[in-house]
């Protein structure tokens, strides 16, 4: 799979230091530092994303390593990148190294990071004229010219995901994105002041194209680790998460709980999120598992939202 950009770069930023390994048991709760008292100025998702983290994050963060800023920060199923924006807001790492396999996603993020003030214009453009033909016109465009700079394409898929229907980011077998146009009456495609938010929160971060077998080659001891897969379905007759390059199957899963123990053997500091199945306890036994309570919908129509259990994984015994 081609990268965005070359991991090598990435890697040439010196390391931290491993700081002496402590547990977190017996340590007082993390407080986050306070917020931003401009909350415009925090950085958040620019997109909305299947299995995004953001009501979750600072639950999460408590969870992980309590002196975060003076390690790594590595994040390989980087989606909407809630977990990412929220600890730059709060305790931010001393460097990210985020990745995901969905290209035009990374190409995405890499124009906010480097063209902010173009892909605004281009945006507001779009929300000025925004209605359903320009909708289908876009999303035509979109599957139809691969070829298009990554600043156009950005911007079709900003556009796309905060005007499509339920504003998630979908495509079918063929590649194509194929959500049909929401029921919002005057979408916002743009938050100026919140999309130069996440262009400077992603100035210290690499973002990479890369499935998350790159970490073998790349995650080195003492860097802290976060994973977000696509989850192990619920039920037998629920299918497997699929984002746009086909399902995350059983085997997927195999091999990602094999890498798992191969970084903890190595001395990364590690973190998973998974749905709360017999197969997930069955995959990461051993290590220690650590329940969420995640406000989701789970019912077809999605008309209620009941809280639903899920996994913290952590090698919490190298931490
Ligand atoms: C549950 S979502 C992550 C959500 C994210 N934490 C957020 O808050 O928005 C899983 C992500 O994994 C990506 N993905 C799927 N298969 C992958 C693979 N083999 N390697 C890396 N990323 C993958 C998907 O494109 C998707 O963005």
């Amino acid at each position: 799979m081609p990268a965005a950009n070359s991991p090598a770069l990435a890697l040439r930023e010196p390391l931290a230091p491993a700081p002496r390994a402590r547990s977190l048991r017996g340590l007082p709760k993390v407080q986050p530092a306070a917020a931003p008292s401009d909350d415009a100025l925090v950085a958040r998702p620019f997109v909305k994303w299947a299995g995004g983290k953001w009501n979750l994050a600072e639950r999460i963060a408590e969870l992980l390593p309590v002196d975060l800023e003076r390690r790594v920060y590595r994040e390989p199923f980087v989606g909407g990148g809630a977990m990412y924006f929220w600890l730059h807001a709060h305790r931010r790492p001393r460097r990210a190294h985020l990745s995901d396999t969905l290209a035009d996603l990374v190409h995405a993020y890499n124009c906010v990071r480097e063209q902010p003030d173009a892909l605004i214009r281009r945006l507001q453009r779009l929300e000025a004229t925004h209605d359903e033909a320009q909708y289908y016109r876009v999303r035509e465009r979109f599957n139809a010219e691969r070829g298009a700079t990554p600043l156009e394409r950005a911007a079709w898929l900003i556009y796309l995901n905060k005007t499509c229907y339920n504003g998630l980011f979908r495509t079918n077998r063929a590649g194509g994105f194929n959500v049909p146009l929401g029921r919002f009456v005057d979408p916002t495609v743009v938050d100026p002041t919140r999309l130069r938010a996440a262009s400077r929160a992603l100035q210290s971060a690499s973002i990479v194209h890369q499935s998350f077998d790159h970490l073998l080659d790349t995650a080195r001891p003492g860097e802290v680790v976060y994973l977000d897969p696509p989850y192990v379905p619920l039920s037998k007759t629920a299918s497997f998460a699929s984002y746009a390059h086909g399902p995350f199957t059983p085997a997927d899963q195999e091999r990602l709980a094999e890498l798992f123990r191969k970084l903890d053997e190595r001395g990364c500091l590690l973190a998973l999120s998974n749905s709360d199945t017999p197969e997930v306890r069955r995959l990461y036994a051993g290590f220690d598992l650590q329940t969420i309570m995640a406000p989701r919908s789970i019912s077809r129509a999605g008309a209620t939202r009941h809280p639903v259990s899920e996994l913290l994984v952590r090698n919490l015994a190298r931490w």
